[in-house]
């Protein structure tokens, strides 16, 4: 039977990048949407639990995404709402690759350096959709987590619900740009910058040579770098001190991470994939 893929994507064209990898992590075909809001979900969804006996749900499955994370998290909830008893198929959120990047960034960073656990994480950028899920991720592995922004109340309201969701400890601080990132990293122990596109938010003084710093991470892949000093290929490199990773090192992990996942899917039919499943997932891969 052929593994059919329900896309529902919350921005206005469903993601290109998301179509192409369901069809290289084994999808047959994917039937893409876009601009989907929460009020459309009852009859996509039913469209895939009413056409195919409970015994072969599995090989239908539901992959949520888009740019906002909130608009993502109201379509999963969505979709849970209408499934009913055996009437289900397995789904995955990853809006803007937001839980596959989180993950791999921070299963990086853990291993190198010999864990999270009692150590504090710097998050810069850290009010977006990467930075939101890799806050949660390390605090629930024990780090004392602190997220910057340009927008203090935004990201305390931000660090507020992440903590509630994922536990531990999440803060935020204001960082007005890149001046003020070596007095923010005063103490980190894990840098992850998790900034936009195209932006350096750590200058090298800020980090480089900090003796407190075991691991950094910068997810943005777009010149300039978000850590200056940090190479986009580096997975691991050791660099003034610390082990660093790029985005290209990252997203190495992501892609494997975000393809297992979908072929996850097709296994079973009553999977929800969000970062704590995915987290698990990604638990599989060797170093
Ligand atoms: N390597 C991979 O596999 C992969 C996959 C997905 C995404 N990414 C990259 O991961 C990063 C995070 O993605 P995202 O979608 O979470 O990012 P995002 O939402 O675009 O940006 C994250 C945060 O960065 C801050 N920011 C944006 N522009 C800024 C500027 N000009 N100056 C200072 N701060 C700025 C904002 O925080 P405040 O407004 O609160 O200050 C924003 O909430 C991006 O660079 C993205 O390209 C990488």
């Amino acid at each position: 039977m052929r593994k059919l893929l329900l896309q529902l994507d919350t921005s206005p064209h469903a993601s290109v990048f998301d179509r192409v990898v369901a069809h290289d992590a084994g999808a047959d075909a994917v039937m893409s949407y876009g601009g989907v809001t929460p009020e459309a979900v009852q009859d996509l969804v039913h469209g895939c639990i009413f056409t195919r006996g409970p015994k072969d749900l599995k090989n239908t499955a539901i992959f949520i995404g888009g740019t906002d994370m909130a608009a993502g998290e109201a379509l999963l909830a969505a979709v849970e709402k209408t499934f009913f008893g055996p009437m289900r198929v397995s789904v995955m959120l990853d809006s803007n690759g937001s839980n596959t990047t989180a993950v791999a960034a921070v299963v990086k960073l853990e291993r190198a350096a010999g864990g999270v656990n009692g150590k504090r994480a710097v998050i810069t950028g850290g009010t977006g959709p990467v930075g939101v899920r890799a806050a949660g991720l390390l605090a629930a592995r024990g780090s004392g987590v602190v997220m910057t922004s340009r927008r203090l109340e935004y990201a305390q309201a931000v660090a507020r619900t992440t903590q509630d969701r994922f536990g531990g400890s999440i803060g935020a601080v204001h960082m007005a740009g890149a001046a003020a990132a070596s007095e923010t990293l005063e103490g980190a122990h894990i840098l992850l910058n998790a900034g936009g596109a195209g932006v350096c938010m750590v200058p090298k003084a800020a980090w480089a040579g900090r003796g407190s710093l075991q691991a950094a991470a910068d997810v943005n892949a777009v010149p300039p770098l978000g850590i200056e000093g940090v190479e986009v290929t580096d997975n691991g490199d050791a660099r003034e001190g610390a082990a660093v990773f790029g985005a290209l090192g990252v997203g190495g992990l992501k892609m494997k991470i975000h393809k297992r996942c979908i072929g996850r899917l097709f296994e079973r039919n009553d999977l929800v994939l969000d970062a704590e499943a995915i987290d698990g997932v990604a638990k599989e891969f060797g170093g």
